[in-house]
């Protein structure tokens, strides 16, 4: 595997296998000395075009865990204030020759046309509303860790399912995994023709009780052309997450930032039965397993090395 632009790219096996070694990498990051010498030598340019706490974070944690260089590339800053293009900036810098690029930009498909001008392997952290396959992996994880296995789960997904990349690489993602997907919002935030995706299509939380897992998402205002909802207040009325909503044996997940008070309240966000924190830590683990998955192995720019009289020459 050269890129990580989709869950689509990987299958049950692909996911298991990053996973078991995600489970591994565990030990790692609890260690005093938190550094394995994996990737030394390997150059990861993280190249973020929006706001991140969490993802840019860990990936910069994940790669230098695992002895890799880092180079973080924030659009504010740059010469992309003075008019460079995404392909320009990524042509660039290339010519530092990066292993791998982590990208995240608010266009669908930006990912995959980075993977065009770059000899770097790609992983998409977010494009506009289309994936984040990172987050869906370590959504997995943190259930896996949790429950054992998604086979046979009921997981809801709840919110803004319209302007969410995290809602349409999970219900991939959970599905392959064996769950069913149930996703619940106002019509006016679940795109068209989503059942398409082969999940459930609720617009109440009437049967929430039936779910294992709810998993709740933002309003992602910085998406929104229009007013989809009348106002937040009545949005919270009929879809926060409250402690009157979630169930004793239900587990609660988002994928941060949280807007207390609107799709989550103060006391659920807090209960031991969110693994909101969870998600966050493995949030590590599961992007060191992806950059050991794409550069454990390859040479370094991807040429292939060949062994000549004088020594290593890349071909
Ligand atoms: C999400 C994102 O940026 O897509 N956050 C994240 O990566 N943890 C979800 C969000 O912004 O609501």
């Amino acid at each position: 595997m050269r890129h990580l632009l989709s869950i689509e790219d990987l299958d049950r096996a692909d996911v298991e296998r990053i996973l078991d070694r995600a489970r591994a990498f565990t030990e790692v990051s609890e260690r005093e000395i938190k550094k394995v010498p994996a990737l030394r030598g390997r150059r990861v340019l993280n190249l973020f075009y929006e706001a991140s706490t969490r993802t840019r974070s860990s990936f910069e944690l994940a790669a230098k865990t695992l002895s890799a260089e880092v180079i973080n590339f924030v659009s504010s800053g740059s010469s992309v204030e003075k008019g460079e293009s995404l392909k320009d900036t990524v042509q660039t810098l290339s010519a530092y020759r990066p292993d791998l690029i982590v990208v995240r930009t608010p266009h669908v498909g930006a990912a995959g046309l980075v993977a065009r001008w770059t000899p770097a392997g790609v992983v998409n952290a977010g494009d506009g509303k289309h994936e984040h396959p990172t987050q869906a992996l370590l959504d997995v994880h943190t259930l896996r860790e949790r429950l054992g296995t998604l086979d046979g789960l009921d997981i809801w997904i709840v919110g803004d399912v319209l302007h969410s990349r995290v809602a349409r690489s999970n219900v991939l993602a959970f599905q392959m995994m064996g769950a069913r997907v149930t996703v619940c919002g106002p019509p006016t935030l679940i795109p068209r023709g989503f059942e398409a995706l082969g999940c459930a299509v609720e617009h109440t939380l009437d049967r929430l009780g039936e779910a294992d897992v709810v998993y709740a998402l933002r309003m992602q205002h910085e998406r929104m052309t229009d007013s989809f909802v009348p106002s937040l207040r009545e949005y919270a009325a009929v879809y926060q997450i409250d402690g009157r909503r979630l169930g004793p044996r239900q587990v609660l997940m988002h994928p941060g930032p949280v807007n207390r008070g609107v799709e989550l309240s103060a006391e659920v966000i807090d209960s031991p039965q969110a693994l909101i924190g969870q998600q966050v830590a493995a949030g590590v683990v599961v992007r060191m397993a992806v950059l050991y998955e794409l550069l454990a192995g390859r040479a370094s720019g991807d040429r292939a090395p060949t062994t000549r009289a004088g020594g290593m020459e890349y071909a």
